[in-house]
Formats: C-alpha cells, sequence, structure tokens
C-alpha cells in the first residue's frame, strides 16, 4: 500500500536531488529525507543526467548509501569547498534557524552543512516551529568522561538534560566519533545563536544541534488531498 509519509520524503529528496548540477561537491546529509535525496543523486548519476559528482558524507550511514548508489566520496582534506550539501532537520524556525541532531549525525553535518556554498534543508511541514525547542529536544554531543558535569552546567541553564539511550542497544547511544548525545529540554530558546555558544563553551562539549544562519533554502514536504506538496519556505 502506497504511504503517503514515504511518498513526500521521498518527493522532498527528490526535488533537492534535482537541484545538483554536474561538477560539483555535494555534502550528502543524514536522516531518512535526505536518504531520498542521497538515492536520486546516484540516480540522475547513472542515469547520465549528471556527471562528475563528488559526495562528502554527514555520517555513516550517509557513506554507506552514497557506496551503495554509486556516488564517489572524498575528505574535506581532498577538497577546498562545497557547492551544495542537502541534509534533514527536526526543527526549523521561521528564520531558517534549525535543531538538527535526531540521528546523532550533528557534529560532522555542521562541519558539512556550514561549508556548502549552498545548503539545502530538506523537511515535512510538521517540522516547522515558531520557536525552536518546542517539539524537539536539543541534542549535544559529549566525550564520554565529561557527561556528568555537562549535565550539571546544561541544568543550571535551565534545561532538563538525559543521556540518549540506544533502541535494540544496551547502554546509550555513541555517536560516529564514539562519543554520547544528551537531548535537552528547554521550555524556550529565545536566542539560539546565543544558546549555540554558550553550550558549545561547556568543556567536553563537541558540538550541539542548534544551526544558525546556516540553511539557505528549506524544502518543505506536505500532504494535500493525500498528495505530496513541495514548496520553498
Ligand atoms: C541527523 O542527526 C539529523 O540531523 C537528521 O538530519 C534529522 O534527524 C532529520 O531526519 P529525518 O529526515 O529522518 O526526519
Amino acid at each position: 500500500m502506497n504511504d503517503p509519509v514515504k511518498t513526500m520524503k521521498q518527493e522532498v529528496g527528490r526535488v533537492a536531488a534535482a537541484r545538483v548540477q554536474s561538477d560539483s561537491i555535494v555534502g550528502l546529509g543524514s536522516g531518512s529525507t535526505a536518504a531520498y535525496a542521497i538515492e536520486y543523486i546516484g540516480d540522475r548519476l547513472s542515469k547520465g543526467e549528471i556527471k562528475n559528482i563528488v559526495g562528502v558524507p554527514t555520517s555513516f550511514q550517509a557513506e554507506v548509501l552514497a557506496k551503495k548508489f554509486k556516488i564517489p566520496l572524498v575528505t574535506l582534506d581532498a577538497i577546498d569547498h562545497i557547492d551544495i550539501a542537502i541534509d534533514g532537520a527536526d526543527e526549523v524556525d521561521p528564520q531558517k534557524n534549525l535543531i538538527k541532531g535526531g540521528g546523532a549525525a550533528h557534529t560532522r553535518e555542521k562541519v558539512v552543512d556550514s561549508l556548502a556554498n549552498e545548503f539545502i534543508v530538506v523537511v515535512d511541514d510538521g517540522k516547522l516551529v515558531e520557536r525552536l525547542g518546542s517539539t524537539f529536544l536539543l541534542p549535544v554531543e559529549v566525550i564520554p568522561m565529561a557527561v556528568a558535569p555537562v549535565m550539571r552546567s546544561l541544568e543550571k541553564l535551565g534545561g532538563k538534560p538525559e543521556l540518549r539511550m540506544g533502541v535494540k542497544k544496551a547502554g546509550p547511544v555513541v555517536t560516529d566519533q564514539g562519543n554520547l548525545v544528551i537531548d535537552v529540554k528547554f521550555d524556550h530558546i529565545d536566542n539560539p545563536g546565543e544558546m549555540e555558544k554558550t553550550i558549545n563553551n561547556f568543556p567536553g562539549v563537541l558540538e550541539n544541534g542548534l544551526f544558525v544562519g546556516i540553511a539557505d533554502i528549506v524544502l518543505v514536504g506536505a500532504i494535500k488531498d493525500g498528495k505530496p506538496e513541495i514548496r520553498e519556505f
């Protein structure tokens, strides 16, 4: 049976992948929506619609998918820029600021996405919020030995931190870098730019999921009368 949510995510991924041009270095995002974009980029490459593409994966997941869909990969020491990056998000505010990290990949995502000349975000309309932190907890990647002091610092900042636990894995989620993730509930994030810097300043924090002023284009998928509809936000 047709799953409208899946169809809508596929469609957002397809529309984003259609913006990739030949001879580009492409940041490959993480999560279920970005996964479709990777698939469609591979599809366009195999059909000869575009050529001379190299990808920079934002996670182990993106790397595996790129290999599956035969997109050549490079590391950041082999290139001096990224032309376009396509990545998902967990929340998007009216200023195109984001919360990311639902897949614990936000550290590498921020490195890749912020290097891109054009960063395209692919989301469904359920991710649009008036204020960041309204629906999603803020992910913070922390080196394992610093979890306790960072949790205390996050509490002093007014947050309610919890260590992210694995699913079908005993113990905590371990990131691609071998670190842990603390998810923090804030009643409100009034100034995302300040909050991003404050949290990253806690010793032991590698990166948090606030992406401020990085996104250029947000493609939003919705289901209207049972059909997917994509608009630029
Ligand atoms: C990964 O850490 C996240 O930043 C993802 O980009 C985000 O969770 C979006 O995933 P979905 O497209 O599956 O919602």
